[in-house]
């Protein structure tokens, strides 16, 4: 991390997708020390916007919290799928619902 960020509010992105979620907190002054994301075209995205720096956790049913950097913050846009109206409602009875533990 930059000695320029060593005191800002740190963050870390689950679910990442293509960071919409990041570039809000970033404008706020927060610092991003990582993220998980599974899709590789989101990531490329990412990518795009925010550069290489970070490490991607991957898949965030896997990942050991031993393994994560320090962060005061931790937010994650996770898939709604099987919590819309559009789709059947099963909630946390589908294992995409669970992603929340
Ligand atoms: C609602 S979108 C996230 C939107 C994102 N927060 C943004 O601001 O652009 C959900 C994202 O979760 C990712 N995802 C789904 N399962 C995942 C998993 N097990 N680990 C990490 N990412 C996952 C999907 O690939 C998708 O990009």
């Amino acid at each position: 991390m930059p000695t320029n960020q060593k005191n800002k509010i740190k963050f870390i992105d689950f679910c990442a997708g293509i960071g919409a979620g990041r570039f809000g907190l970033q404008n706020l002054g927060l610092c991003c020390v990582g993220f998980s994301e599974i899709d590789k075209n989101a990531e490329r995205t990412y990518r795009e916007f925010f550069g290489q720096e970070e490490k991607n956790y991957g898949d965030l049913m896997k990942i050991n919290a031993k393994d994560l950097p320090d962060f005061d913050l931790m937010i994650a846009g996770f898939p709604c799928q099987t919590f819309s109206v559009i789709g059947q409602r099963k909630g946390m009875c589908d294992r995409r619902g669970q992603i929340i533990f």
